[in-house]
């Protein structure tokens, strides 16, 4: 039993294992194509999948997997959590392939400085994702006779009209990490970019308790009127079909909801529109998927991985890819023709966010900040949301105090 249960685990040398969270219709189909690649190389594909947006239930697997002294070939790590890993010594660069492949010219630098601990590249970055979406059906907003919100304000007052005509005005779910990624949409529209980046990035204390943040929680709490009494345990791409359905009217989501969308075979602009989070436009929540590369005993292990790290820079990957993905390419050197309307607005976004200070990295994405920090703002948050109403200011204080516990 133990040899069969040792040998379940061994990976061969045309073996490339990989864990991810891409489980959804949409991400399927995306992880498909990197499969294609690699099969084309020769390897054989070890699906290490584990479900759950967010990666909250990859990361503890994975964890469990890399004490034990047997980690596979890469694993979809992104943001702080890429240095907790080097700092703990399970990654291994991949500068030879970064030097040949002039990363340091084809990605921004904002991408650039995530991917390396120490200053060697130890991870590859996929795509970018924007997260300050809002999905939209438009059929639905035209039967209860709104337009398209701008603003929290005009959103709220649309969301009463698409209420009281029967339907539901957000999809949402509430697990932690989706109320997160509600509740950065709202705090970037109030606090505005900069004091954004003070209270996730520089976890300033005077912002996280301050005046700004109590009118956060205000605002956030009042989405909870426009849930459906089901919210609590939805997926994200559950919730995304709600609105590809024509049961709810909107959602705020990343844009790999792009890819739910297009796995119902809906086409942008004209069954779904995308349109900035309210009271966000021109800015932009970055998510950027990376995989980071474990050290390997065998030479072959290696060479795996560096074909893997070629494959996912490949220009015809990324715009295949990210096409099913819903995200734009990582490499800015690529000709957006061949995407639709929401990622050449993305595109464009990024690019102008880049230059007029409106890129802000998201806390549900765990881009913003530790690991450790993201915890204590998804309990609080979360339970600030799903709970019985508290008073806002008590809930800044709450945040402010838990985040210096992190720290
Ligand atoms: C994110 C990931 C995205 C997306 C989402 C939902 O964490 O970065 O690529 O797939 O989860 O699964």
């Amino acid at each position: 039993m133990l040899v069969a249960g040792c040998a379940s685990f061994s990976v061969t040398a045309a073996d490339v294992e990989v864990l991810h969270w891409w489980t959804s219709g949409g991400e399927v189909k995306s992880v498909e194509l990197l499969k294609k690649q690699m099969a084309a190389k020769g390897y054989h594909w070890k699906d290490f999948a584990i479900a759950g947006g967010g990666g909250e239930s990859a990361m503890t697997v994975l964890k469990t997997r890399a004490v034990s002294g047997n980690p596979p070939s890469a694993a979809q790590i992104k943001g702080h959590e890429i240095q907790e890993w080097g700092r703990l010594g399970f990654l291994t660069d991949l500068d030879n392939v970064a030097d040949d492949e002039h990363w340091s010219v084809i990605l921004p630098p904002v991408v650039r400085q995530l991917m390396q601990y120490n200053g060697n590249y130890v991870a590859v970055p996929v795509n970018i994702h924007r997260v300050n979406w809002l999905w939209v059906n438009p059929q639905v907003m035209k039967r209860a006779g709104v337009d398209v919100p701008q603003t929290l304000d005009e959103f709220f007052a649309a969301a009463d009209k698409i209420k009281q005509a029967g339907f539901i005005p957000l999809a949402h779910g509430g697990q932690p990490w989706q109320n997160v990624t509600l509740f950065e949409a709202v705090a970037l529209a109030v606090l505005g970019p900069q004091d954004y980046r003070r209270a996730f990035v520089g976890l300033d204390m005077d912002v996280l308790s301050g005046p700004k943040m109590v009118d956060v929680f205000t605002q956030f709490r009042r989405f909870r009127d426009y849930v459906d009494p089901n919210y609590r345990g939805r997926t994200w791409n559950e919730a995304t079909a709600l609105v590809s359905q024509g049961r709810a009217a909107m959602q705020i989501m990343g844009d790999w909801a792009k890819g739910e969308f297009a796995a119902d075979g809906k086409v942008a602009g004209i069954d779904y529109l995308c349109v900035a989070a309210p009271g966000t436009r021109d800015l932009f929540t970055y998510n950027i998927d990376s995989f980071a590369f474990f050290k390997q005993a065998k030479p072959e292990g290696r060479a795996a991985q560096e074909d893997l790290a070629r494959a996912i820079l490949n220009p015809d990957f990324q715009a295949e890819f990210n096409q099913h993905k819903g995200s734009i390419p990582v490499r800015m050197d690529m000709d957006m023709g061949r995407f639709d309307q929401c990622a050449q607005a993305s595109m464009a976004a990024f690019k102008q966010s880049l230059t007029h200070g409106g890129l802000v990295p998201s806390v549900s994405q765990g881009l913003a900040t530790t690991s450790y920090v993201q915890a204590a703002v998804l309990d609080i948050v979360s339970d600030y949301f799903n709970d019985t109403p508290v008073d806002p200011h008590l809930a800044a204080d709450r945040l402010a105090r838990a985040v210096k516990a992190a720290m």
